[in-house]
């Protein structure tokens, strides 16, 4: 995973207002292929673990409780400089600051509720995906 993957969650509300295939189909076009997928429903202390590094915050409380309230759909995807082409497919992460044409745009509701995340650094696009995804899991 040498600066070609990042990781994504397609978060609760998305998947269950109906938005997996849209969205897929947006990050489709934007060129990336997928390397692996599933739908999960995280327990509460897999998500407190999985936003570790923002344990603390005021929004931390409200995040892991929304993130378990229903399915997401985890993926690595692969694209050269994966990592910040997707960050700009998906737009800022407040969906009011997103750019038109952009996944948060399109889809986010609220700051919490946008729609989809995508990783901020390489690094943290491993961890991400060993976390979600076993050897076998993935093809990449
Ligand atoms: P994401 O970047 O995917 O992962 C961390 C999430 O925390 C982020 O998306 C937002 O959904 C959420 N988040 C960040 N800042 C705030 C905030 N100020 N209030 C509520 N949620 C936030």
């Amino acid at each position: 995973m040498d600066g070609k993957y990042t990781f994504s969650i397609i978060k609760p509300n998305a998947v269950r207002t109906g938005k997996t295939g849209p969205i897929l189909s947006m990050i489709n076009e934007g060129g990336f292929e997928i390397s692996a997928i599933k739908m999960v429903q995280m327990t509460i202390q897999q998500a407190e673990a999985f936003y570790e590094v923002h344990r603390g915050k005021p929004f931390y409380d409200d995040l892991v409780e929304f993130m378990t309230s229903g399915p997401v759909i985890v993926l690595i995807l692969r694209h050269d400089n994966a990592v910040n082409e997707f960050r700009r497919l998906l737009g800022a992460t407040d969906p009011e600051k997103a750019e038109q044409g952009t996944v948060r745009k399109n889809f986010g509701v609220s700051v919490k509720m946008n729609a989809i995340h995508g990783s901020d650094s390489d690094e943290n696009a491993i961890r991400e995906s060993n976390f979600f995804f076993s050897e076998i899991e993935r093809y990449c």
